[in-house]
């Protein structure tokens, strides 16, 4: 798949690439992912483990990525901070677990990376394997609104597709009626860019309508 291709190659640099945005933007946001998290936690896309020191001691976390590279930065991570997280090579698409495995699901910009077509087939597995009354937190960027903003993203975006396969305007919201989800909070935790979009299992859904 073409995201293992990018992430092979980006591996090594990735948390070096991307330091001054996670010290200035999002290590503060990575915390507001947990805050009701409780039970057993799964990280969809968990690429080198950035959201690990923010995991509550009292979840039990299974991490899943595509690429080989970016889970191989991930152990070392896992053993820096001596935690107990299971990570596993799989795809979201098509994720080796039974359903309602999970109390809650986080992927933070995972879904920047998946291409259109794969939105709606990712977010419905991740509703197979999320509790019908689990919690499923989206952290993904968002195109600004504000002319300049706006403007400078656009001058950006040629690099972060090279570089990491990702847009900035995924739009994910649109797919969530036909995935069987449901919006319970969506907000911006970073000026207009970055969102936090909380949504639930919808109740009284059926895969087969949809
Ligand atoms: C932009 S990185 C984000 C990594 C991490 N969540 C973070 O916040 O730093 C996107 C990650 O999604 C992974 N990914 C892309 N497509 C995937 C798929 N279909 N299934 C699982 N992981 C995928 C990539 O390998 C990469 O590690």
């Amino acid at each position: 798949m073409k995201e293992q291709k990018f992430y092979r190659h980006i591996a090594r640099f990735y948390d070096l690439l991307d330091l001054p945005f996670e010290n200035s933007r999002y290590k503060p946001l990575r915390q507001e992912l947990f805050k009701d998290a409780e039970g057993f936690l799964l990280d969809a896309g968990v690429g080198t483990g950035r959201n690990f020191p923010h995991y509550p001691k009292s979840c039990q976390v299974t991490g899943i990525d595509l690429s080989p590279a970016m889970l191989s930065r991930a152990r070392w991570r896992r053993e820096k901070l001596g935690a107990t997280i299971e990570l596993r090579e799989m795809n979201v698409l098509e994720m080796n677990f039974a359903d309602d495995s999970f109390d809650s699901v986080v992927s933070t910009f995972l879904f920047c990376v998946l291409d259109d077509e794969l939105q709606l087939p990712a977010l419905k597995e991740i509703r197979r394997v999320c509790r019908p009354d689990g919690r499923i937190h989206i952290l993904e960027y968002a195109i600004s609104e504000d002319p300049l903003r706006r403007f400078i993203m656009k001058l950006w975006a040629p690099w972060v597709r090279f570089a990491y396969g990702a847009e900035f305007d995924r739009n994910t919201e649109q797919y969530l009626e036909t995935a069987g989800l449901e919006q319970v909070e969506c907000r911006f935790l970073y000026r207009d860019i970055i969102k936090l979009l909380t949504v639930r299992p919808k109740t009284n859904w059926s895969a087969d309508k949809a």
